[in-house]
């Protein structure tokens, strides 16, 4: 059923506190989360975005119990990814020439997946506006690789509503909708997980995004995502924030991350990060296996670090695949300003620790010296250059 959000303006979403991951397995949901879809019924009968495909029947459903499906003016797609198009093919069966507000990349994404180049597409781009009476304008503001090249957001004139997608939004189910009604502490934890791990390689263009929207100085009393909370109560921090971790973010934290064949290299990480406690006790030192932990929260910590320290064995001249596909995804992160150290045990050729140093300069970090490069198992002497590695991470 709808929600009503403010005046005439409803979600009419879905929340799936049942959603394990997102982007195939890419991403774990700890915490459910939604797609958020709007009706806006003024004298134009508006819907914003849609649901995934799983939902579609429920989502039509519900759309038709509250309006009648011929009566929607025109839908606004404000990214075509299909976690918020996946209803479109079913609903535009039943409605097929309602026009679709969309940018030009978003016919492409949309014609790309569904295959209706006959759909009645308007093509839009920053500045934009259509009527939908009573006085109130939606506004259309492109938000190019916020995260995809067709993302946009929407600004409702009058309720000062900026629909946003996916920028400002969090994988995480809050069935009363509002971020102060949301566990607070939850909240901000997935909306840094979902920035460091879906928006954080675009940071250079969320900066200039926030910049450009605070210019505007549009008055906004609500941000309402496509995922999770809405952002009703000071609605600004969430801006704030992004702009705050779009800038080279860290705090005074080192994360250690490895995996380990016969135990050697985790040894070495559990003294690097003993080590870095005792010389640096306000640093928060974090330590997760690879192969154990979770890959987004590792790279949320990341994310909040200055510097980590990366460790491997070496296995047939190489470093283990688990950390090799581990480095891809932080390659893909773009992470920026962050410090590096890398260790590792091996038996035999030991060229584990050199590959681990170039994968992480490829992926922007700046390598320090020294790295602990271990045959077979830590002695007393190879435990002690972990206070020179602990050492160069801390300052
Ligand atoms: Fe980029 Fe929520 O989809």
């Amino acid at each position: 059923m709808k929600r009503q959000i403010k005046n005439n303006v409803y979600w009419i979403g879905k929340i799936d506190w049942e959603l394990e991951t997102f982007h195939g397995a890419d991403y774990s949901i700890d915490n459910g989360s939604s797609q958020n879809a709007y009706l806006i019924q003024e004298e134009k009968t508006v819907l914003i975005d849609t649901v995934w495909k799983p939902h579609s029947t429920e989502f039509i459903d519900n759309l038709k119990s509250e309006v009648d499906l011929e009566k929607i003016d025109f839908i606004v797609m404000n990214h075509g990814e299909i976690d918020h198009s996946g209803s479109l093919p079913a609903l535009m069966e039943k409605i097929p020439d309602t026009p679709i507000y969309c940018t030009a990349n978003a016919v492409k994404s949309l014609t790309g997946q569904f295959h209706h180049p006959e759909w009645n597409y308007k093509v839009v781009k920053t500045g934009d506006s259509i009527d939908i009476g009573n006085g109130k304008k939606l506004v259309f503001v492109e938000m190019r690789m916020l995260h995809w090249p067709d993302s946009m957001a929407t600004y409702l004139t009058g309720d000062n509503i900026l629909f946003s997608n996916d920028a400002f939004g969090q994988h995480f189910a809050v069935e009363e909708l509002f971020n102060d009604k949301a566990d607070t502490c939850l909240l901000w934890t997935e909306a840094q997980k979902y920035y460091a791990n879906i928006l954080n390689p675009f940071s250079p263009l969320v900066k200039k995004k926030v910049e450009e929207i605070q210019a505007l100085n549009l008055p906004i009393d609500i941000i309402a995502p496509s995922h999770g909370a809405i952002w009703r109560d000071n609605p600004l921090q969430i801006i704030e924030k992004y702009y705050e971790w779009s800038q080279d973010y860290q705090e005074n934290q080192i994360t250690i991350a490895y995996d380990t064949m016969w135990e050697g290299t985790m040894q070495l990480a559990h003294k690097i990060g003993s080590e870095i406690t005792r010389l640096s006790p306000d640093t928060k030192v974090k330590i997760f296996n690879i192969s154990k932990a979770d890959k987004n929260d590792i790279m949320t910590e990341v994310f909040k670090s200055k510097a980590i320290a990366l460790g491997s064995p070496t296995v047939g001249q190489n470093i283990l695949s688990s950390v090799g596909g581990w480095l891809d995804f932080l390659k893909e992160l773009k992470f920026t300003k962050k410090k590096a150290a890398v260790f590792g045990c091996y038996g035999w050729s030991g060229e584990g620790t050199k590959l681990l140093r170039g994968r992480l300069e490829e992926a922007g970090f700046e390598v320090v010296e020294p790295e602990i490069r271990c045959n077979w198992n830590p002695t007393e002497e190879v435990f002690q250059k972990a206070e020179t590695l602990a050492e160069a991470l801390c300052h």
